[in-house]
């Protein structure tokens, strides 16, 4: 089954292209990043308006990328939520447009959701002449089994959640306040590093030295997380050591380097922690991660230091907003029967949890 999956919940219009779940045609992002640097977060406005703009572009590069039209498309799936309304409603427009044109079925895909079947994804397998083809990595279900705890960690959440076979996802953690994506912006902003946070900060904590570690909120007798304590105690250490507000010429490298350091180690401690042990306690097979944080290094290293399961963790690159892990849950649903209506709204305060639309009366 052939899905074109579209996603534009943020500040990245994506589609790409994906065969059965898993092969990836195609998968195009443009990113937004340049024009909300300055704001130093995403304003909403400005970025529904650039989706505008770049979702016809960026669909017909998905389609041209993996040298299909849209007859050979077998399903339009596009983010119905979480997000930004303003800007899920520029590809769930898009979608409707192309379904109701195409007659395809069309399928609204739990954002949350999307990040954690990104641990799916693989490139296309080169078919070499008179050879039988290669075969496809295995499936996390594969390797591992179910049940996988699957860890997301983006700019807009960190949820801990039980995938109990495909598509039955249950929330068990959450966070009480700032997103750890969130985390890292609103700390890299106070270190003067720019927007987004999280790459930067990354790069920096690697020539960072040792410091007093940052404290860790370890929210005991739940699987929920809290970031904001964090973000205050890097406010009162980056005052105290001359880093905010920035002085005249800036502040010492040296010193918010080892700021980063230890603000990076304080994260990446409490998710990989508390995740190793809610896989235990729940009896998981594996954790599968997913979300723009996913891509730390550090978090990566942790994770995999203190997990007694296997750690499955899509490249970096798939790790942030993308289109193919959009269309890699829709195939789910749709190996399910699951259609969306035409009746589709955007749900921007969805959960993992949650289906992303109510069952489709009437097919579209
Ligand atoms: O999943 P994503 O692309 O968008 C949302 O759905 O929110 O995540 C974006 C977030 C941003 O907060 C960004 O700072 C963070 O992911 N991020 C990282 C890294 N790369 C992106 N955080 C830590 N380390 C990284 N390497
Ligand atoms: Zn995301």
């Amino acid at each position: 089954m052939i899905v074109l999956g579209i996603e534009s919940s943020c500040d990245d219009t994506a589609a790409a292209v994906v065969v059965d779940g898993r092969e990836m045609r195609s998968n195009v992002t443009t990113s937004q990043a340049e024009l909300h640097a300055r704001y130093g977060g995403i304003v909403p406005e400005l970025a529904s308006r650039s989706h505008i703009q770049q979702i016809v572009p960026v669909v017909r590069a998905a389609l041209a990328e993996a040298d299909l039209t849209l007859r050979e498309i077998d399903a339009i799936s596009v983010t119905s939520g979480p997000g930004l309304a303003g800007s899920l409603i520029v590809g769930l427009n898009m979608a409707k447009g192309l379904a109701a044109a195409s007659g395809k079925p069309l399928i609204g895909v739990n954002h949350l959701q999307g990040h954690a079947y990104a641990a799916w994804l693989h490139e296309p397998i080169p078919v070499p002449a008179l050879q039988p083809a290669s075969p496809a990595p295995p499936a996390p279900e594969e390797s591992c089994g179910f049940p996988l705890l699957c860890l997301v960690v983006s700019g807009g959440h960190t949820d801990l959640a039980l995938l109990k076979s495909h598509g039955e996802f249950e929330r068990i953690g959450r966070t009480r306040d700032d997103a750890a994506g969130e985390a890292f912006d609103k700390a890299a902003r106070l270190m003067g590093l720019g927007y987004p946070g999280g790459p930067v900060i990354q790069q920096v904590a690697e020539n960072g030295g040792p410091s007093d570690p940052l404290p860790r909120a370890w929210m005991p007798g739940t699987w929920d997380f809290s970031f904001s304590g964090l973000k205050t105690a890097v406010l009162h250490r980056a005052r105290a050591e001359g880093i905010y507000p920035p002085p005249d010429g800036g502040p010492d490298p040296e010193a918010v380097a080892a700021l980063a350091r230890s603000f990076q180690e304080a994260v990446a401690d409490v998710i990989a922690t508390k995740t190793a042990r809610a896989a235990e306690e729940f009896g998981a097979r594996g954790i599968v991660i997913g979300g723009g944080v996913a891509a730390n290094s550090a978090l990566r290293a942790a994770l995999r230091d203190r997990s007694s399961v296997p750690v499955i963790s899509p490249p970096p690159a798939l790790c942030t907003d993308n289109g193919a892990m959009i269309a890699a849950a829709a195939y789910r649903y749709l190996e399910r029967g699951e259609r969306s209506g035409w009746d589709l709204d955007v749900m921007p305060g969805l959960t993992i949890g949650e289906a992303p639309s109510a069952p489709a009366a009437t097919a579209s």
